[in-house]
């Protein structure tokens, strides 16, 4: 049976031309470790791991490659803001479209005292704006919030977050797990004070690899979450003060850093307004098709200034897990269905505790992709 992947929301598929070349490489050719030999091999290792930072710099507006700490994910990125951050008395304001990875590390905080409001969103995944204004409170330090809705696309609006906490003076930090390498993300524009990155999902990298992009002015409030060697100031048994040291405790992963060096020189090259367009296309492609179905709820905000292109289908008439089931065994169709480790996000569209089936597709998709999935669905429900 032939395969068609449409799970891209989950991690992209195929990675960017060049990253399974340039890890192979590494692993057969290279091997060494950086900031822990003191030859040539590993000089030039250290100096590709500075490239890949400057890319990131280059790709999000960043002016300092000394800020970009490489993390295994975005979930440890965002941990190390949240934990590293808030202590017992602080507040903390989400939105109530977050990905777990975001709500649990505040909900694990609130037994040790921190405060952590929810920020509602409306049944198509907008931020109330109104209510965010309002959950801001004296002893507020943190706002965390998703880029893009990993459940239905819709896209939050992180400049106009980012200019309230710029006023109030809080920090903001944006999980840009959905749209990185997709949208147009600008850190000081806006106003950033951490970019929480992961190298596997819109960057078309390899899993295990991520950043954290930040003010010195955040990376000097932090306290690591995790201590360790670093190849530096190895006399101290606390952790360097300086950065990215500070927040990079053991050995990197070198081949992962090398396969998000060689995705980012093609997202670069290729231009993320042109990966997104292809999304634009595709999905919107999918959704005229699914309008024309009856019992089906298509989730989030039409306008594509303001989405992205994941597809999150609520089935009125059939179970959401015999459709996503069916798409499998009868077609070959990869597509994630269930609440997608964002339990609040499914809340506030309504779709909670069934969840909905996703369609997340991806820069390699076709539109003969489109239109067979689309048959597919047509076909499972009976039309
Ligand atoms: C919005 C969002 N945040 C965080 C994550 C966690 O990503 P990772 O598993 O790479 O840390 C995901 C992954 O699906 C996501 O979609």
């Amino acid at each position: 049976m032939r395969k068609v992947y449409l799970d891209n929301g989950s991690t992209s598929f195929p990675k960017a031309p060049g990253v399974a070349e340039a890890m192979a490489h590494f692993i057969t050719e290279v091997g060494c470790n950086i900031s822990r030999g003191g030859y040539e091999a590993a000089y030039d290792l250290s100096e590709v791991v500075y490239e890949t930072r400057s890319m990131l710099c280059r790709l999000f507006g960043f002016a300092d490659e000394k800020y970009v700490v490489f993390t295994p994910s975005v979930t440890y990125g965002l941990n190390f803001v949240i934990k590293g951050l808030l202590k017992p008395g602080d507040h903390v304001i989400i939105s109530a479209m977050e990905h777990n990875a975001v709500a649990r590390p505040c909900e694990s905080l609130k037994e040790a005292g921190v405060e952590v409001s929810v920020v509602a969103a409306s049944r198509e995944g907008e931020l109330d704006m109104e209510a965010f204004e309002a959950a801001f409170a004296r002893n507020t330090r943190l706002v965390v919030m998703s880029h893009a809705s990993n459940v239905c696309g819709t896209v939050l609006d992180a400049e106009a977050v980012g200019k309230i906490c710029a006023e109030k003076g809080v920090y903001f930090a944006l999980d840009a797990a959905q749209s990185a390498g997709i949208l147009e993300i600008d850190f000081k524009k806006f106003n950033l004070s951490a970019l929480c990155l992961t190298g596997h999902k819109g960057l078309l990298g390899p899993q295990g690899i991520g950043a954290l992009l930040l003010t010195p002015e955040l990376a000097a409030e932090l306290t690591p979450v995790i201590d360790g060697g670093t190849g530096s100031a190895s006399h101290l048994l606390t952790m360097p003060e300086f950065m990215p040291d500070k927040l990079e405790a053991g050995t990197l992963n070198l081949p992962g850093i090398i396969g998000l060096n060689a995705a980012l020189k093609y997202v670069e090259k290729t231009g993320t307004a042109a990966i997104f367009a292809k999304e634009k296309q595709l999905a919107q492609l999918f959704i005229d098709e699914m309008d024309k179905l009856p019992d089906i709820r298509v989730t989030g905000v039409r306008d594509w200034g303001r989405r992205v292109g994941t597809v999150s289908l609520d089935f009125a008439a059939i179970d959401n897990a015999e459709v996503a089931y069916e798409l499998d065994a009868g077609y070959g169709i990869m597509t994630r269905c269930g609440l997608h480790c964002a339990p609040l996000a499914h809340q506030s569209l309504g779709t909670y505790p069934a969840g909905t089936v996703r369609f997340a597709f991806g820069h390699c998709n076709t539109e003969e992709e489109v239109l067979y999935a689309a048959r597919a669905v047509r076909e499972i429900c009976g039309r």
